[in-house]
């Protein structure tokens, strides 16, 4: 069993789950006018307020223990310094260092690594200014009107989500598209859009052997060839980032048009990479370094802050106290900015997989939950569709409101309505409506009969984190506060957040069925449901 479970912190912490298992955030509200003053925090322009949770003073003091029993302060300068935190990699986990604007040396292996980051930022940037000005040609001499980011998961969520969140800097000229699904729909569908002399393919894949891109890139360079009739307008048409030369080359992409990136930047974490040419040459280098310096400002604040101060400490320890303490197994994630819609599928994989994991560190089994389920879609959508359970269903479900005051659109005065009703949904999950007040509120018109449905218990916790409106400095902020939350929950669970072997099963098995389906091999082997599958699949060719 983990040490985690058996020390004098944990067990703190389910004592005093205990005697607050009944208390009402309603009365939490009612005995302390200076609640929201209590627990709240403004870093970065961007406002937590974490009133509306099952805590008190003393849950957060004893959550800090918690923190910096597991070492909290030690793990944190081990990242920075750039030691080898990854284990099972053996790596360090420096997606700081790719924003690290202050250009302080960071060193793996005794080499500072800036120096390298500044190089390729460098390019990106020529890259980015030849594409926006329309000097980077196609094959036939035309400018650059679409861009296409082939990638999945780390290669594809992060630089779409950005992209589509800052869709209001985007040069004019340019159309940007992403395409990682294995289906050849999605390609095709984008593939029916865009014009071949004009089109820019970024093959974005951090190991460059990912079945699901180098299958798409080959699609969408047969697709380039048969319109363009030349081997050499390759060269034009795809570059590619990646950590792996040779496999660039070998896939017929000039390393000229290849940009480097590192072993130390995680999948997840890469979008401050070269991984981003897709939103830097979407948004302009100029906003992408926005982006990056708001990211690098909240780094700052984690590193020099102390835990009870710390806006990703915070809002990590309130994850783990409903996780460990209060045994939920999910998280929402309720965008109230139709910019940031793609959050909660990119925050998918940040966190699950950076936390989904069932041993630590050193490979043993925990006993304690580790990483809930994270889900979520634009909040006032979610409204209309799933937020029925969220007040009246039986589980409890911690929710992050990410709410801007002002929209990316500028006309229509939209967003008063936007704002009262992320406001009504957090006060009403939190107030609930008992009987009295129920009783009050429908008058003759409440059936007896039906009283039960129409009460709320309330009580449901809440984040909100709140920004004026969104610009790359605050989104870059933001993504920062959520990696460094995941980073200290893995703390907490004394987990390794920056490995991913669970996607290995599947992915090995899927290379020893092709064969089987491509008719080629003995089926005998396979259990009796895929042997059945198999065997349907056959049956409808
Ligand atoms: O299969 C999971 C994963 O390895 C992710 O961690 C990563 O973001 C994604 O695949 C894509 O990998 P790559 O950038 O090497 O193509």
């Amino acid at each position: 069993m983990s040490t985690q479970q058996q020390s004098p912190a944990w067990k703190a912490l389910e004592v005093h789950q205990q005697a607050l298992a009944d208390t009402q955030m309603r009365d939490l509200f009612a005995q302390n006018p200076q609640r929201f003053a209590h627990f709240s925090l403004q870093v970065c322009d961007i406002l937590f307020d974490y009133s509306k949770n099952r805590l008190t003073a003393e849950t957060l003091a004893l959550l800090q223990n918690l923190a910096r029993a597991s070492g909290l302060e030690m793990w944190r300068e081990r990242m920075f310094n750039g030691a080898a935190i990854n284990n099972t990699e053996k790596r360090a986990a420096l997606h700081v260092a790719l924003r690290n604007r202050s250009n302080r040396p960071i060193l793996v292996d005794g080499k500072d690594v800036m120096p390298e980051v500044n190089t390729v930022l460098e390019k990106m940037r020529s890259f980015c200014q030849r594409v926006q000005e329309g000097e980077w040609l196609g094959h036939t001499g035309k400018p650059i009107e679409s861009i296409v980011n082939i990638g999945i998961g780390g290669s594809d969520l992060g630089p779409k989500m950005v992209t589509e969140a800052l869709q209001n800097f985007r040069h004019p000229r340019l159309h940007t598209y992403f395409d990682s699904n294995l289906d050849a729909a999605q390609l095709n569908r984008i593939l029916s859009i865009v014009n071949p002399e004009t089109t820019l393919f970024i093959v974005a894949s951090k190991t460059f052997s990912t079945q699901e891109t180098l299958t798409n890139a080959r699609s969408a360079r047969q697709w380039l060839l048969e319109h363009l009739q030349d081997e050499t307008a390759v060269r034009k048409h795809f570059v590619a980032v990646s950590t792996h030369t040779q496999r660039v080359k070998e896939f017929g992409i000039d390393p000229q048009n290849m940009f480097e990136f590192w072993d130390w930047v995680g999948g997840r974490y890469s979008l401050w990479s070269a991984i981003g040419l897709s939103i830097a040459v979407t948004i302009g280098m100029d906003n992408y370094l926005r982006l990056l310096s708001g990211a690098h400002q909240m780094d700052e604040h984690f590193r020099t802050e102390p835990l009870e101060r710390n806006m990703p400490v915070l809002l990590g320890l309130i994850g783990v106290w409903y996780s460990n303490f209060w045994n939920t197994s999910t998280q929402a994630i309720l965008p109230y900015d139709y910019a940031l819609k793609l959050l909660p599928f990119y925050l998918q994989q940040l966190e699950m997989e950076s936390n989904g994991k069932r041993v630590t560190r050193d490979g043993v089994p925990v006993e304690y939950h580790t990483c809930p389920v994270v889900w979520g879609t634009a909040g006032n959508n979610g409204q209309h569709a799933y937020y029925q359970l969220l007040h009246q269903g039986t589980q409890l479900i911690p929710a992050d409101f990410i709410v801007a005051i002002k929209s990316q659109a500028h006309k229509y005065g939209h967003q008063n309505p936007v704002l009262a009703n992320a406001l009504a949904q957090t006060r009403a999950l939190m107030l609930g409506r008992n009987e009295a007040e129920t009783r009050a509120t429908l008058g003759d018109a409440l059936d007896e009969e039906y009283l039960p449905h129409r009460l709320f218990p309330g009580n449901q916790p809440s984040n909100i984190l709140m920004y004026d409106r969104l610009t790359p400095e605050i989104l870059g902020s933001l993504i920062a506060l959520y990696e460094h939350k995941v980073f200290v929950q893995s703390v907490c669970w004394g987990i390794n957040p920056f490995d991913q072997w669970g996607v290995e099963l599947g992915k090995q098995m899927a290379a020893e069925l092709l064969p089987a389906l491509e008719g080629e091999a003995n089926v005998g082997s396979y259990d009796s449901s895929t042997q059945g599958l198999l065997a349907f699949i056959r049956g409808l060719r």
